[in-house]
């Protein structure tokens, strides 16, 4: 009922979002991954939907319901992320990268599991850099760009490391997560930064930041230009 009641801030729009972690393959039977567990970004698609937007959620491997009326793809690794979002991303006027995107993939896939040998010998990983999804949305021409919102987890320096983050991948909008550790928890505390300086979302259920952070957002792409 209260999900009814939400004022339909984002009433026309298409929104974009990125959540959960990504698992890159080693071999067939293991890989990396990390401890996103997605629902802030769920928490914000359902937001976002209630607000009245139409939402795409391109969600890592999270065994999260997929909130009502968001039309969810499912993908593994950063590169099928980048991949799924990168066409998306010009038919939709905000995105938001709440994904926790694995920064490193092994360089080689191997076919086959690989075996301990009878030496024993322990095998090394050698890693290759992910493309930057959200920074690739980010430089895409005018007109094509949609709106972008990112995320930081940061373990120290939060202000500094969000303010650099915000100029470095080139967005109006970075929100960090205001420690401790939030990954899993269902609470969290959110730091928006923006050429206008910070502002402190203050500790709360997840849902009720996500709707806080839609009024944010939606007053900010009212004000933006195109
Ligand atoms: N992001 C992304 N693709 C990547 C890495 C990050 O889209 N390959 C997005 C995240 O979804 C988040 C923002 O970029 O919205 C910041 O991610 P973060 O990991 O904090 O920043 P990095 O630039 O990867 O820097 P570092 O991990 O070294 O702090
Ligand atoms: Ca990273």
């Amino acid at each position: 009922l209260i999900a009814f009641f939400q004022p339909k801030l984002l009433a026309g729009r298409r929104v974009l979002i990125t959540a959960g972690p990504t698992f890159e393959p080693i071999d067939p039977v293991r890989g990396i991954t990390n401890h996103s567990s997605g629902k802030m970004g769920f928490a914000i698609a359902r937001a976002a939907a209630e607000a009245g937007a139409e939402v795409t959620l391109v969600a890592g491997p999270v065994h999260l319901p997929t909130p009502a009326g968001v039309r969810r793809l499912n993908v593994q690794s950063a590169q099928q992320m980048f991949d799924a979002v990168l066409p998306l991303a010009p038919q939709h006027g905000l995105f938001v990268a709440t994904a926790a995107v694995a920064d490193w993939r092994p360089a080689a896939l191997a076919g086959e599991k690989i075996k301990k040998t009878a030496e024993q010998r322990v095998p090394t990983l050698s890693l290759t850099e992910n493309p930057d999804i959200l920074a690739a949305v980010a430089r895409l021409p005018a007109g094509q760009r949609p709106w972008c919102v990112g995320f930081a987890a940061e373990s120290h320096d939060l202000l500094r490391h969000a303010r650099e983050k915000r100029e470095r991948k080139g967005v109006p909008l970075l929100v960090g997560n205001i420690g401790p550790a939030t990954f899993g928890q269902d609470d969290n505390a959110l730091l928006l930064v923006d050429a206008q300086g910070a502002v402190e979302l203050p500790r709360a259920p997840k849902l009720t930041l996500a709707r806080a952070l839609v009024a944010e957002i939606a007053r900010r792409l009212a004000n933006a230009p195109t």
